[in-house]
Formats: structure tokens, C-alpha cells, sequence
């Protein structure tokens, strides 16, 4: 069960993270320049900030598309077995894509999600996470790009839920919950 009362404080704010996507996007406009279309893929619910925000950045020819993978549901723990539930619209055969995640954790949902999107055979895959908890990753993998690290702490905003909530927040906050 969620606990019913907590306060958030702020961890990295509005202003420090477009900063930081404008680095990114410049990152990410020199790896794929030239590219014919590149299909920016979202992973739903909570990277919907992140992307919406990134691509505005890119000075490239994009497509956008989503796929939604869970391995939380609204638990707090990650339950280690990812499903998709929500597939591609697009056809990513011969494209470049760009995987574009909210939160890298234990590492097995982006881990499946590469593994699900290789298996269509795209010209080239990348991707990127806006935050990063290297010191609870279960899985080898690191994106290519990524925005912040951050020590093991409960976040929320900027897309990112607590049971369904505070998705809204335009800054990433640190949750502190006060009922013990
Ligand atoms: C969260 C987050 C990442 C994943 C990271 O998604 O958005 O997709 O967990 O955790 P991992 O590295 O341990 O796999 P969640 O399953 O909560 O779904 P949501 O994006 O709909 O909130």
C-alpha cells in the first residue's frame, strides 16, 4: 500500500534539466546527422515529459512513436519480469531509433526493451535516459546517453509516478514520506 503522506522535495529543477536536454539534444543531433528519419520512442507513462521536451530540442527529421513496458505496475518495487503492453505503431526496419527513457533502475526494463527492438532489426539503436540509479542496477546495461545520476532515492515529477501521482511536477523531487 502507498503511504498516505509524504512531502517532496526538490532535486533537480525545471531550469537544470532543460539545460541539460540541450546538451543532450546536441549530443544526439551530431551521433545521428544525416539520418534519413529518426524514430524517437517513448516509454510509456513516464518518459511522456522527457520526450515531448527532447525532441522539441532536435534539429533532425523525427518520427515519434511509443511503446509501453512495466515491470512496477503501481508497486514500488520493480517485479523483475518486464511485459509489453503496447507495441509500436511505426515499422522501425533499416531506421534509426532513439529509446527514450524516464528512469534507468535496476536496468531489466531497458535491457528488454533494446532486446524487443532489436529483434526488428533497425539500422541503428540508441538510447537515452534522462535520469540514472547506477547503484541499483541488476542488469549490464548503461545507456548511451544519460542526464543526471542519482544516489537511491525516491523520485517523482517530470513524468515520473508514486502510485499514479505527481507525474505533473515540472522538476524532479525527492519523495520524504512522514507516516513513519
Ligand atoms: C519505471 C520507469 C522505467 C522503469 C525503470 O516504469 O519509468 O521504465 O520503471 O526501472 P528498471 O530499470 O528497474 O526496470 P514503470 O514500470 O513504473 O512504468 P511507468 O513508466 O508507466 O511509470
Amino acid at each position: 500500500m502507498p503511504h498516505d503522506t509524504y512531502v517532496i522535495d526538490q532535486m533537480i529543477s525545471a531550469k537544470s534539466i532543460a539545460a541539460k536536454i540541450e546538451t543532450l539534444a546536441t549530443e544526439i543531433e551530431t551521433e545521428f546527422a544525416g539520418t534519413d528519419k529518426l524514430v524517437v520512442v517513448g516509454l510509456l507513462r513516464g518518459s511522456f515529459v522527457f520526450i515531448a521536451d527532447l525532441v522539441r530540442e532536435l534539429d533532425l527529421p523525427v518520427e515519434v512513436d511509443f511503446l509501453e513496458a512495466s515491470s512496477y505496475g503501481d508497486a514500488m518495487e520493480s517485479s523483475r519480469e518486464v511485459r509489453i503492453f503496447k507495441d509500436l505503431r511505426g515499422t522501425i526496419e533499416g531506421r534509426d531509433v532513439l529509446i527514450v527513457e524516464d528512469i534507468i533502475d535496476t536496468g531489466h526494463t531497458l535491457a528488454h526493451v533494446v532486446d524487443f527492438l532489436m529483434s526488428k532489426h533497425p539500422a541503428r539503436l540508441k538510447s537515452i535516459a534522462l535520469l540514472d540509479k547506477p547503484s541499483r542496477r541488476e542488469v549490464d546495461y548503461k545507456p548511451d546517453w544519460t542526464g543526471f545520476e542519482i544516489p537511491d532515492e525516491f523520485v517523482v515529477g517530470y513524468g515520473i509516478d508514486y502510485a499514479q501521482r505527481n507525474r505533473n511536477l515540472p522538476y524532479i523531487g525527492k519523495v520524504r514520506f512522514t507516516d513513519g
